[in-house]
């Protein structure tokens, strides 16, 4: 085995690449053609002849009495607040470290999103931020569940009965988790789910929205229908909605997705635990440790902590040098506030803030978001846990070369030695 790190010119331990995504076989095939064949291909009369299939045995998935296709995971979000009666002059708390989407989706409804810190050891929102930043506007809370564990359930639903504020969770990343047994969004008043082409079930886009509460489900249901209410609903009040229909073919990509997952889960948990053991046992790394209320991990991102000052050099280099060795890693997502996706200078943010009697450039103080984001996160695709116990040894005998070489990697002049490009 080469000694010399890639990055400064040496052979990448790794030259093949890792499992493929999406996952598909003949299941996919089958259920995409039964579609075609029946000449029944979108999302109306809704829910159609695939989606009620799928919402059925989603919700039963996930332990909850209900679930809801939509266009996306941001739709999903979106529909939520909406469905809660989220509106102009609310708060709802969010947690620095996700996508835009979960930030977005108070802005859709004009209510002010509100960061959270986050936890240094999970990247998950931290209860004890949650319980500081609520006041009498705050409608909902957003956990995300992120990466490959779940935000911690047992406190945010403490927080959630005491302050009476419903709970929406993001699941984007988690389909098929249970914390205590029961399924990631049936916790909340809502959860909500992803579908987009690199979640660990998809059917290129899509979402879900869990509930066990009827009402919610049929204002779920009304919103993402342009507002059509179905035979038998009984919400009161007129609902404003949009197409938010997923199509036949989505669900029934879903359907097949939806009946290999539970093998994959298990695949990818116990490569999980090889992959953990073996990060850990590096001098200055640190994978997030499998919370033992999780009681099925569901895996989107495997994420583990640098320690820059143990491991002698700085992560961002750290993933360089990871990545020349062949290992597809990344750093996981930034600060949302400071997200060029979510641009707080936007007419809609700022009207949101306006609304909710704050000042748009009002100051976030989320400080371990900030040094997980700039200094300590990495995340490595959950496709990579797709394979054998070799993919994951290359991916630790990676970690391992790089973090022998520290010195040298600290030292080298990166941009003389890379390729110019
Ligand atoms: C945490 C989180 N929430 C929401 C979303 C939005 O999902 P979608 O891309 O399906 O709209 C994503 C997508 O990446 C996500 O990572």
């Amino acid at each position: 085995m080469s000694s010399a790190l890639a990055i400064l010119g040496g052979r990448p331990l790794r030259d093949r690449p890792f499992p493929r995504w999406p996952v598909f076989d003949e299941r996919e095939r089958a259920q995409v053609l039964d579609v075609l064949e029946s000449a029944n291909w979108g999302g109306f009369p809704s829910p159609n002849r695939k989606a009620g299939e799928l919402s059925e045995k989603f919700a039963a998935f996930q332990s909850a009495r209900f679930a809801v296709p939509t266009t996306s995971g941001t739709t999903a979000l979106e529909a939520a607040l909406k469905a809660l009666g989220i509106g102009p002059g609310d708060e709802v708390i969010v947690p620095a470290i996700t996508f835009a989407a979960t930030a977005y989706a108070p802005v859709a409804c004009l209510a002010r999103p509100v960061f959270a810190d986050v936890l240094a050891d999970n990247g998950c929102i931290d209860p004890s931020s949650v319980r500081k930043l609520i006041t009498r506007r705050t409608k909902a809370i957003i956990p995300v569940h992120y990466g490959a564990t779940l935000a911690d359930l047992d406190a945010l639903s403490k927080i959630s009965r005491e302050h009476s504020i419903p709970i929406v969770e993001d699941c984007a990343h988690v389909p098929g988790a249970q914390w205590r047994e029961r399924g990631a969004g049936a916790w909340g008043a809502l959860g909500c789910f992803s579908f987009q082409t690199t979640k660990p079930m998809t059917a290129g886009e899509g979402g879900m929205i869990t509930t066990d509460d009827p009402e919610l489900e049929q204002r779920c249901q009304s919103i993402i229908n342009c507002g059509r209410r179905r035979p038998g609903d009984t919400f009161e009040g007129p609902v404003l909605g949009a197409n938010y229909r997923m199509t036949e073919w989505q669900c029934a990509v879903l359907l097949a997705q939806l009946a290999r997952l539970p093998e994959q889960i298990e695949k990818k948990s116990r490569l999980a635990a090889r992959l953990r053991a073996g990060l850990d046992s590096v001098r200055g790394l640190r994978a997030v440790a499998r919370d033992p209320r999780v009681t099925r991990e569901a895996i989107y991102a495997f994420i583990f902590i640098v320690d820059e000052a143990a491991l002698g050099v700085s992560r961002n280099r750290f993933v360089r040098a990871l990545r020349a060795e062949g290992i597809p890693a990344g750093v996981g997502n930034e600060p949302v506030y400071r997200s060029a996706l979510f641009p707080r200078q936007s007419a809609p943010y700022r009207a949101a803030c306006e609304m909710a009697g704050a000042k748009t450039d009002a100051p976030i103080d989320c400080p371990v978001a900030e040094n997980l984001f700039e200094h300590a996160m990495v995340a490595i695709p959950h496709e990579c846990l797709l394979g054998d116990e070799r993919e994951v040894d290359d991916i630790v005998a990676a970690a391992e070369k790089v973090a022998r070489n520290a010195a040298a990697l600290k030292n080298a002049d990166l941009k003389r030695q890379e390729p110019s490009s």
